[in-house]
């Protein structure tokens, strides 16, 4: 029989620690409860500048195939869904997913909504290629042992010359010393991107207009 090669990446679902996997549940229960009392904090209802300029912007990309992580009630999915793009949009929470489904239905538009992980898309059917992947807040609330799995899980599903535009806070926002599950709330800089997406040129970091340190990162896979 041959032997497994040595060189291969184990499965990080295969690795995952106690303390992981309770790590996990934590921000789902955290998340779940953003939902659950009402409107969560950042469900504005309204589409950021920088993903319009994207879109309607000088130098827009055509319209293509864009897969949203974490897509919350849908404003985002159905903007680019009115904008011609061909959507497919994920997130972890159920009650997130329905209410982006009774957004898009009340704006007659497609999109592909599906309940699941970002870190996970093997076990969702979204085989790509996309043009487009847009993460508003999702990443940099990902637990850091889950990372790596949602930039290969990126990596496979683009088109050469896809964008990722990503909003982010940095690390000083989130963190919190003093709670034992905290790799969850690391936050995300450019450094980390560059080292977790190779084969990818992050193109431009433009810091974000909150009063804590935030950031836009627009990274472009290698044709
Ligand atoms: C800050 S919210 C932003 C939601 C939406 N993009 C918006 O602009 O209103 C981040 C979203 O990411 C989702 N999320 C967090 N971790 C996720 C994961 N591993 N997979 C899919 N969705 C996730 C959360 O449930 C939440 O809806």
């Amino acid at each position: 029989m041959d032997q497994p090669s040595t060189t291969q990446k184990p499965d990080p679902d295969l690795i995952t620690t106690p303390r992981d996997k309770k790590e996990e549940e934590s921000v789902h229960r955290a998340l779940e409860g953003y939902y659950r009392v009402g409107k969560p904090p950042w469900d504005t209802g309204v589409t950021p500048p920088e993903l319009v300029a994207l879109v309607e912007g000088h130098g827009a990309l055509p319209p293509g195939r864009a897969l949203e992580l974490g897509c919350g009630t849908g404003t985002n999915a159905t903007y680019l869904a009115r904008h011609g793009w061909d959507v497919t949009a994920v997130d972890l929470i159920d009650s997130a997913v329905d209410q982006a489904r009774q957004k898009t239905e009340a704006a007659s538009v497609a999109v592909r909504l599906l309940h699941g992980d970002a870190t996970r898309l093997d076990e969702l059917d979204v085989p790509g290629p996309f043009d487009l992947f847009f993460d508003l807040s999702c990443y940099c609330g990902i637990p850091l042992h889950r990372r790596d799995a949602y930039a290969t899980g990126l990596t496979h599903r683009a088109a050469p010359g896809a964008r990722l535009l990503m909003f982010g806070y940095g690390p000083e926002p989130l963190g919190n010393p003093t709670t034992e599950l905290t790799s969850w709330a690391a936050g995300v800089t450019a450094d980390e991107l560059r080292a977790r997406f190779p084969g990818w040129a992050l193109l431009d970091v433009t810091p974000g207009t909150n009063s804590v340190p935030t950031f836009w990162f627009t990274l472009r896979r290698d044709a």
